[in-house]
């Protein structure tokens, strides 16, 4: 299949997970979505990925996001793993992970990458807008763990900058100053956001959080 890119329609499935079998558009309803792949089942990178999942999983809904996770391991595998994760991370996974062993999933989204290994998924995230666009794509190798603090930042800003005409600059932290779009004019600037509009240079205009 061809490489998913973003603003691409994420491809809907229908899998087996652990909390039975999920079809994709209709788990993710009118919500936002996340869908992270795992190399492999009893892997302690995976391990604390997941425990760490299921401890900001306040802050995913509170941001209307439903996490899925997917590894190329089976039902029964996940089971077992959950409860190690629960009990070794101190916190219960509240999420379904896909059981792809047949890597139908893996395939649609690019997730098994054959130069860093044949079988085993890399950690990809797509981040699904509620409109089912994909709106982010990272990969990471298998020795890297993922940043879920990054996670939620980069879920603010798109958040942020789906509903008003702003971009999120460098290092920002949601409630921070935001970046006008450039595509807006000064002026309609000034009207649209009325809390100020501080022109560093005529293509670099900052303005506070609008929502706050
Ligand atoms: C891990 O999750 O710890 C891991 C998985 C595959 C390769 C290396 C590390």
């Amino acid at each position: 299949m061809a490489t998913l890119r973003l603003g691409d329609t994420a491809p809907d499935f229908t899998a087996e997970t652990s909390q039975g079998t999920l079809n994709l558009y209709d788990y993710l309803g009118d919500s936002w979505g996340i869908l992270f792949s795992h190399p492999a089942d009893f892997t302690p990178v995976c391990t604390t990925e997941l425990g760490t999942a299921a401890k900001f999983k306040d802050e995913f809904d509170k941001r209307n996001v439903k996490m899925m996770a997917l590894s190329v391991d089976g039902v029964e595998s996940h089971s077992e793993w959950i409860k190690d994760i629960n009990e070794t991370q101190n916190t219960l996974v509240n999420f379904p992970i896909v059981a792809d062993e047949d890597k139908k999933v893996a395939d649609l989204y690019d997730m098994i990458h054959p130069k860093a290994d044949n079988n085993l998924t890399v950690r990809s995230v797509f981040i699904i807008a509620p409109d089912k666009s994909i709106k982010l794509i990272l990969t990471y190798p298998a020795s890297t763990g993922r940043n879920f603090y990054e996670l939620l930042r980069v879920i603010d800003s798109l958040q942020l900058t789906a509903y008003h005409k702003v971009a999120t600059p460098a290092n920002w932290q949601n409630g921070e100053k935001v970046v006008v779009s450039p595509a807006i004019e000064t002026g309609e600037a000034k009207e649209l956001f009325p809390k100020g509009v501080e022109e560093i240079r005529p293509y670099l205009r900052m303005t506070p959080d609008p929502t706050n």
